[in-house]
């Protein structure tokens, strides 16, 4: 795997490869990498990509300093997986490379209701903050592919209407991949790690209400029933949570209850301890 730290290098090196008809899969990711990332590297191979990833903590989209902070790096941990899993190139930004005029000068782009829903509400300024260091990556790479996680489901729709407003959603394919999950169903995230061994033992409770919310869709339940079912155990357990949502899964309009004529997604963010966690499960195909 070759790294390159500044965007003229890598540039020079993906026109090379670009003129020998190469195609490019991008990963973009924070690093602190585990299976759920890698598994993106996977379906890109898959493709017979050339596989860019680059780790790059983008303070843009932190609304809480303290998570930046606490942001973990396990920079020598990430190269071996990387490595391991095949992927060709590794691009690792500075903070000056990305923003070489200061976060406040990057171009900013605005989502409207997409935004301001769900981990928008939660997390004020964040998804400005995706959209404008994802922005700068894919005009950095210029992928033919892009492959994202189901995981942060908003975030997918976030970044297919930035590539819509940069006028790339001809040029560009998503690939939008399924959830890669722990044994207990937690869904694979950096921010497990910061889990106690009592709160990682209760985590996979969320994919336990997401999958009942799922089936009580099929037997013709009732979506608020199972909504309060769902935040009763949650507080029980000691979450608290920010939100259990059904939503429209194509603009992520909040939905009252069940409706079969629409494509319905639930998602679900609740913290244990200081750390939170978000997961999402489609409730029809
Ligand atoms: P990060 O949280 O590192 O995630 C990088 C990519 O990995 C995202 O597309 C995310 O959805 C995917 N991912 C995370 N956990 C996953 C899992 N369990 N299964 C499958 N895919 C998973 O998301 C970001 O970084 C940043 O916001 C970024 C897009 C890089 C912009 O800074």
């Amino acid at each position: 795997m070759i790294i390159f730290k500044t965007k003229n290098e890598l540039q020079e090196y993906l026109h090379v490869q670009r003129s020998q008809n190469k195609k490019i899969g991008f990963v973009p990711t924070m690093g602190a990498l585990h299976d759920g990332h890698i598994s993106l590297i996977i379906n890109a191979k898959k493709d017979e990509m050339l596989t860019v990833c680059s780790i790059f903590v983008n303070p843009a989209q932190f609304n809480d300093k303290d998570d930046f902070d606490k942001y973990p790096s396990t920079l020598g941990a990430d190269i071996a997986l990387l490595d391991m899993a095949g992927c060709a190139i590794l691009y690792l930004p500075s903070v000056n490379e990305i923003y070489p005029n200061g976060v406040e000068n990057a171009i900013s782009y605005g989502f409207g209701k997409l935004e301001t829903v769900l981990e928008g509400a939660k997390r004020l300024g964040h998804f400005n903050g995706v959209g404008k260091v994802v922005g700068i990556l894919l005009e950095t790479i210029m992928p033919d592919a892009l492959y994202m996680g189901n995981k942060d489901y908003q975030q997918c729709l976030i970044v297919k209407d930035l590539c819509r407003q940069m006028n790339l959603s001809e040029r560009i394919r998503f690939v939008f991949c399924p959830t890669s999950r722990e044994a207990d169903g937690l869904a694979m995230s950096s921010r497990n790690r910061r889990l106690t061994e009592p709160q990682r033992a209760i985590a996979g409770i969320i994919y336990q209400c997401l999958i009942s919310i799922q089936s009580k869709y099929s037997s013709g339940g009732n979506f608020a029933i199972v909504q309060k079912e769902c935040l009763d155990l949650l507080r029980a357990k000691g979450f608290e949570v920010d939100y259990i949502s059904l939503s429209d899964a194509n603009t992520l309009e909040e939905l009252a209850q069940y409706d079969p004529n629409k494509k319905m997604i639930a998602l679900i963010a609740a913290k244990i301890g200081n750390v939170r966690l978000i997961d999402n499960m489609m409730v029809n195909e």
